[in-house]
């Protein structure tokens, strides 16, 4: 059985994500969408919510697996017998990063591959961070997040309020 892995910090899961998952989960018998930790990140989301989201987001696709993970991705690939880790690429500025990260869970597990998708290019600007800052000002994020947790995530994020302008007006 060929397990791959779609790893991410997910705060919150988009559309982009979503198609990326779907589109692995036709090459894999299993894809396990991993939430894990970005110490370069600071959530906005816990890792309990990003879970649910992601739960939801994928409940219609029967060979995906949702997890969390407090460690190396490397190792829980071990664990799990994961062949391959998959990573969407959105443009150019994504693939240093990614090279970097590539490198280097290949130095930690020399079993396992990193396969790169491009994105689809309806999303291709599309980011968890774009998404939350329109979202927290008041924008229409409906075409950016899975419809049916859409709602729930923007009912959930604080809305950035102008207290300076108030205080001043
Ligand atoms: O969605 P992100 O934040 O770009 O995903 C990055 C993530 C979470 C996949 C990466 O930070 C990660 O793999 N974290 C787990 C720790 C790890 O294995 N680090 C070594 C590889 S860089």
């Amino acid at each position: 059985m060929r397990i791959a892995i779609c790893p991410g910090s997910f705060d919150p899961v988009t559309k982009g994500h979503l198609n990326i998952i779907e589109r692995s989960a036709k090459l894999f018998d299993v894809v396990i969408a991993l939430v894990l930790v970005n110490p370069n990140k600071r959530p906005v989301f816990t890792a309990e919510e990003r879970v649910d989201f992601l739960r939801r987001a994928c409940a219609g696709i029967p060979n995906v697996k949702v997890d969390s993970y407090f460690g190396l991705l490397a190792d829980y690939a071990r664990t799990v017998g994961a062949c391959t880790i998959i990573k969407g690429l959105r443009a150019v500025t994504d693939f240093e990063y990614e090279f970097q990260q590539a490198l280097t869970n290949k130095k930690l597990n020399s079993e396992l591959e990193t396969m790169f998708v491009i994105t689809d290019s309806n999303y291709m600007y599309l980011s968890s961070s774009m998404v939350r800052q329109v979202a927290q000002f008041g924008g229409d994020v409906t075409d950016f997040l899975p419809e049916c947790i859409c709602q729930d995530i923007v009912a959930r994020l604080p809305r950035l309020e102008n207290k300076k302008q108030e205080e001043t007006l």
